[in-house]
């Protein structure tokens, strides 16, 4: 029908399974397509889009070092709302100098906001996008992550999600953020380190989902969070699907290990802490939540606590 030689079908299926498409060849009967690649697909992504500003100029990249390494280096030059992806990454920055493992199947994207805003409420950006992610992942696919102050995206007490949001700005003005989202989705989570404690989303489901698509539901969530961005709402709904308040945990910052029970968070992302009995403001450290038992040790006994990722303000 095609007018074509059975080589030059050959090559084309031989193209196809590079590109991963798992395709099997019988005798006289030809092939057949088992399995289709969950590749990322900029004509995809773009076709399913519905956001008016973020991801209408997506870039998909099969290998770089760190897609937020690319987008600071392309920030000045492209517009608001410009995603880097990437299928994998050799050099993935975590938060606090850390590597970001990033195997195929994960969804590794950086987004260029270039927000008019000063930079003390950069944290607000952190917030809708941490708020975002999870509603993302709630409608898309009916998982629910809460929120490990300040906000790595946790189910079952597994990570799942990290942000990194690095910034460049004018004296006290926001120049651009660029907003790195490590998600785990069809990555197995084996490969990870383990004492990251990593989950993934097809881990939680027993199948692989299709990235491209929660890819768009995570822009337009994340589109409308930041529309939103500093009202009350956005810092509520932070608040509410957080998995670190009234929890005890022990917080590492530059002044020091505290250890205590986290009775409230404030509007601007700072951690209440009551340690002793003094309260204390924190807002920015490395986390960790203590376990019931080891919390109840807290009057001075060697802690063995769990420690499955830290985290702060990731500015
Ligand atoms: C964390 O330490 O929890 C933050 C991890 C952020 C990882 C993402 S993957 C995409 C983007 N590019 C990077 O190099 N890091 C972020």
């Amino acid at each position: 029908m095609l007018g074509i030689s059975r080589a030059a079908v050959w090559k084309q299926i031989q193209s196809l399974r590079q590109r991963g498409y798992e395709i099997s060849a019988s005798t006289r009967k030809g092939y057949r397509l088992a399995k289709k690649p969950d590749l990322l697909d900029a004509d995809l992504i773009r076709s399913c889009l519905k956001t008016k500003w973020l991801g209408r100029d997506t870039r998909i990249l099969a290998e770089v070092a760190s897609t937020n390494e690319v987008a600071l280096s392309l920030a000045r030059d492209c517009p608001s709302g410009t995603v880097i992806l990437a299928e994998t990454q050799t050099k993935g920055r975590g938060r606090l100098s850390r590597s970001w493992a990033s195997p195929p199947g994960g969804i590794w994207m950086s987004l260029i906001l270039k927000l008019e805003m000063p930079l003390a409420h950069v944290y607000q950006i952190n917030m809708a996008v941490a708020v975002a992610v999870c509603k993302a992942i709630s409608s898309s696919l009916g998982l629910e992550a809460g929120i490990k102050w300040p906000n790595d995206l946790l189910i079952q007490e597994r990570k799942i999600c990290g942000i990194l949001m690095e910034v460049s700005a004018q004296v006290d003005r926001l120049d651009y953020a660029v907003v790195g989202l490590g998600l785990n989705a069809n990555n197995d989570p084996s490969d990870l380190p383990v004492e990251w404690k990593s989950t993934s989303l097809a881990a939680e489901l027993g199948h692989d989902i299709s990235r491209c698509v929660l890819i768009c539901r995570i822009l337009e969530e994340i589109e409308v969070a930041l529309e939103k961005m500093g009202q009350q709402e956005i810092y509520e709904e932070w608040r509410s699907r957080s998995l670190t308040l009234k929890r005890q945990v022990r917080i590492t910052s530059a002044a020091g290990d505290l250890e205590g029970e986290v009775v409230d968070l404030a509007e601007d992302g700072a951690l209440l802490l009551l340690s002793g009995k003094e309260q204390k403001r924190i807002l920015a450290g490395d986390c960790i939540h203590l376990r019931a038992a080891e919390a109840e040790q807290l009057d001075g006994e060697a802690l063995e606590a769990e420690h499955y990722d830290r985290g702060d303000l990731g500015i």
